[in-house]
């Protein structure tokens, strides 16, 4: 029965892995283009795998019209195969098979953009996860690898370009009006890398010479009009290669590399085989257009595609379940890379502490919900809902803690022998850390701990300093909490990098087992539940400086004072554990504050830690990324995260009251720090010069935070005489949010209204346009209703649908969580019409409410009710239905 909407959706399980029953050798297909309709013919070689239990040939396809179905040259008739949903089998097949399939495909009707769909008159594919199997009947998985060969057929006028995976090697005219090109990829690939795009395209291209000598062919594919925002995607392209061949020793194994711009895509990027797709987002950029954000962004997700050459293509997983294999190795290698770029060593910091930003708003969260699931999780309804955080982001830190635990040469030595091991191969999690353990001549058994339990741990520090003995003992507990399905957790293998501080502020030496002499930060291994660490000769009672660089995934406490806080702020060598410490001063201050609204008590903040501020913040022997990174107090979300009961609002009032203080108390030093960090001349996106905006902007926002009409004339000038995109959105985000009285009101909507206009034609500023106002402190849900309505919002395209809807449910707590509900009314109307467009688009909304059992009974009561509404939805997405279903299940 399928109307029983409630029931949990069907999992698959990756205990039930069953190698494939045959291997597909050669794939060749041709494919006859249009955006109504697309045939596709393919013919592929299969051979028996006389290793599995799986005796037939099983392929999967969605929504495909069979035209053709042959085997070894004679139609198949109906009662030699069968289908059951997306799954074909063909029983009794003789061990070495052609088969081909003809198929109709109508792209313009594909609205959930997996597959082959149209996009601005443009035929593109996203195959990942389970896409190629909505372009024909295949082996759909991960472990099947495969050469093709791939001929496109089109009109020449309506797509002019014809582009797939590897080299080109014929193309020609077929007479009326009708053009092909013949495209082979001479790498084996799973079908999950395969892609093809058509239409109307042009390229900014170049040739590269590579490290080994060859010259490669670089092209970035963009809609004719945007050929001025190429330079930086083709400058991140190339320094992507040149960075993977110098620190992996990994070459570009291609003769031609491509990048396709598309402006309709569920994700960021896509890492086809020598032709990557991606979001406009993270290709486009001109200073007028593009922030500095933007500009780090298009670099590193440039990076992480070119990386996955290797770390995904010429490696990839066997299944599903082993996703972070290629996915947390590859954000790792893209934030080193990032990282290695900017070169300093406060640069990286900076690069680290925005990075851990992240995982602790996002996965932390995640973790503590009903979505959470181990790196390497043990099952999943809908794969598409399982590109998380978590494989992400904590996979990246999973492999960060090799680097700690290995070192920089014993790490590398590790990739080496992963890749000497299984190049051209679909392997599994253990492989990689079995290549690490072995690289490394260490017993990584309890690291594996890191992949099937999920939940963030916790590690309770507490420390003795014996002043006779000159001891100083560490004691180190871990324990995690309960996630779904998962109630007990055993021990994780932790590297805690330590040092200890001395009443100057310097770094004592550190005599312990482990530690060389001389040396001042050392790795701490904890593998018990508690664990005991002796530093010896210790002269002075010392203060802790724990976890540095952030060295595992973990939430750290230790008994800190105030002043302990404020000494390692101003003095520890580890600038991760500087912002750190004020970021722990910052959040105890943020959580009495909330509880002072709540209890209707007067807020105040006190001197000792706007004194902290002031001293960073005035302190420009600092790297100003990393004085706005210390200035920017913890997010609303992670303040959040320090209540068993969530009161969005009071913590909404309470950090707005502590930056408004900030503001008043540091009014001339934030006046200085604006004038000192002004960038006259040409723009650029490099460190240096960013980092200058990032703090001069800071220092706007604060004191707009005091409203005063010379601030908004500052602001207003910044706006009007802005010479690039990051200048301009920060003066308009100070006006829209200034607090001020009905003129400076009218002048914010103004410089709004101007800002749509000058823009309107820019899809990606329009996007910045809707998403400032949707995160603006005044955009309540009926704010967000009447720009809905704009004539430029649409929920078809995903970019457009997350500028206003996601923003407003996922980052304007305040106004979202509205007591009467309607916050989440919206919502659950917003996934329903998604859930009927683009299921991965809705599931990913439908997140939005993971974490209801936070919040007070009362909202409880409205958030479960729009939980059901949209579970009791019919025809829901088995995407969505497992999104709800594990909310609704939570505790
Ligand atoms: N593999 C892609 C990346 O991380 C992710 C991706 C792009 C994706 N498009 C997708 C995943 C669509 C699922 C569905 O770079
Ligand atoms: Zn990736």
């Amino acid at each position: 029965m399928r109307n029983d909407n409630l029931s949990a959706p069907q999992a698959i399980y990756r205990k039930d892995y069953v190698a494939p029953g045959f291997w597909v050798d050669t794939v060749e297909m041709g494919l006859d283009l249009g955006l109504e309709q697309t045939h596709v013919a393919t013919r592929m070689t299969l051979r028996r795998n006389p290793e599995s239990t799986e005796k037939d040939i099983v392929l999967f396809g969605d929504g495909l019209k069979i035209l053709q179905l042959r085997l070894n040259g004679a139609n198949l008739k109906k009662s030699q195969y069968s289908i059951q949903g997306e799954t074909m089998r063909i029983p009794d097949a003789p061990d070495d098979v052609v088969l081909e399939i003809e198929t109709l495909i109508q792209p313009v009707k594909n609205t959930a953009l997996s597959g082959l769909y149209a996009s601005a008159g443009n035929l593109i594919t996203q195959c990942e996860a389970e896409g190629f199997r909505r372009i024909t009947w295949f082996p759909d998985r991960p472990d099947v690898m495969a050469k093709y060969t791939v001929l496109l057929r089109a009109d020449k006028k309506a797509f002019p370009v014809l582009l797939s995976n590897g080299n080109l090697i014929e193309e020609g005219d077929l007479g009326d009006g009708r053009h092909y090109a013949k495209w082979e990829d001479p790498f084996f690939k799973p079908s999950y890398l395969f892609a093809i795009v058509a239409g109307k395209l042009v390229c900014q291209e170049e040739t590269f010479r590579l490290q080994d000598g060859r010259d490669a062919l670089l092209q970035v594919w963009v809609e004719p009009g945007n050929l001025d925002k190429t330079d930086h995607a083709m400058q991140s392209l190339k320094k992507s290669i040149r960075w993977d061949e110098e620190r992996f020793g990994l070459e570009l194994d291609l003769d031609r590399f491509m990048i396709v711009a598309t402006g309709d895509f569920n994700m960021g990027a896509m890492e086809n085989k020598g032709l990557n797709i991606f979001n406009t987002k993270y290709v486009l950029a001109n200073p007028s257009i593009a922030t500095d954000t933007d500009y780090a962004g298009i670099e590193s997700v440039v990076g992480h595609e070119y990386f996955h050459n290797w770390t995904g293509n010429r490696v990839t997983c066997r299944d599903w379940f082993q996703l972070s294999l290629k996915e947390g190795l590859t954000v790792f290698r893209d934030q080193e890379f990032s990282a290695d770029l900017v070169g300093t060593a406060t640069g990286r910091a900076v690069k680290r502490i925005e990075d851990v930003r992240v995982l602790r708003q996002v996965q932390f969260s995640e973790d503590a919900g009903p979505m959470a699931h181990p790196v390497r999780p043990d099952s999943f309804v809908e794969i598409n809902n399982f590109y998380t955080v978590t494989i992400y982001e904590k996979g990246s830190e999973v492999v960060r803690m090799y680097y700690t635990l290995l070192g920089h040469d014993g790490f590398r030595k590790g990739m080496d022998l992963y890749f000497a091991r299984h190049d051209g191969q679909a392997v599994e999690c253990d492989d990689f850390r079995a290549a690490m353990a072995d690289a490394g001549g260490r017993d990584l058994t309890q690291f594996e701990r890191w992949y099937s339990q999920a939940g963030t741990p916790r590690v309770h520090a507490s420390a003795v300093y014996n002043a006779e003995e000159k001891t100083y003992v560490l004691t180190l507990a871990q324990s995690c909490p309960a996630t779904p399905g998962q109630a007990e957790k055993l021990p994780f293998h932790i590297p805690v990098t330590v040092g200890l501080l001395g009443a100057d502020g310097r770094d004592l030496p550190l005599h312990t087992d482990g530690a060389q002499a001389g040396q001042t930060s050392v790795v701490l291994e904890l593998t018990e539940a508690s664990q005991t660490f002796i530093f010896r000769d210790v002269a002075e009672e010392p203060v802790p400086s724990l976890l540095r660089n952030f060295s595992a995934p973990v939430v750290l406490h230790f008994d800190y004072s105030d002043a302990q806080l404020a000494h390692l702020l101003a003095h520890d060598s580890d600038p991760f554990n500087r912002w750190e410490a004020g970021q722990r001063l910052a959040t105890r201050r943020l959580v009495k504050l909330t509880q002072a609204v709540q209890a209707g008590e007067a807020l105040a903040l006190d001197e000792m830690f706007l004194e902290a501020l002031r001293n960073t913040l005035n302190d420009t022997t600092l790297d100003p990324a990393f004085r706005e990174l210390v200035l920017t107090l913890p997010s609303e979300l992670v303040i959040a995260e320090e209540f068993d009961e969530v009161d969005p609002q009071a913590i909404h009032t309470a950090r707005q009251f502590a930056r408004a203080a900030i503001s008043d108390a540091l009014r001339g030093d934030l006046l200085t720090a604006y004038e000192d960090n002004l960038t006259p001349g040409k723009y650029s996106p490099d460190a240096e010069s960013s980092a200058k905006r990032s703090l001069k902007n800071l220092a706007l926002s604060y004191l707009a935070d005091w409203p005063q009409q010379s601030t908004f004339d500052l602001a207003l000038t910044q706006f009007n005489e802005a010479e690039n995109m990051t200048d301009r959105l920060a003066a308009l985000h100070a006006l829209v949010n200034f607090k001020g009285d009905a003129k400076q009101k009218k002048a914010a909507d103004k410089a709004l209204a101007q800002f749509y206009k000058l823009f309107s034609k820019e899809a990606l500023v329009v996007d910045k346009w809707f998403m400032l106002q949707a995160v603006a402190e005044t955009t309540d849900v009926a704010k967000v209703r009447e720009l809905m309505q704009h004539p430029a919002f649409t929920l078809n395209n995903p970019n457009r649908a997350r500028s206003l809807t996601f923003s407003f449910c996922n980052a304007n707590p305040s106004q979202f969580h509205a007591p009467d509900g309607s916050g989440y009314a919206l919502w659950a109307e917003l996934v329903i019409a998604l859930n009927k467009i683009n299921p991965q688009v809705a599931a990913r909304l439908a997140r939005s409410m993971d974490r209801w059992k936070k919040y007070s009974p009362a909202l409880q009561q409205k958030m479960k009710a729009a939980l059901e509404k949209v579970a009791g939805t019919k025809k829901l997405s088995k995407d969505v239905a497992e999104v709800v279903t594990k909310a609704l299940a939570a505790e």
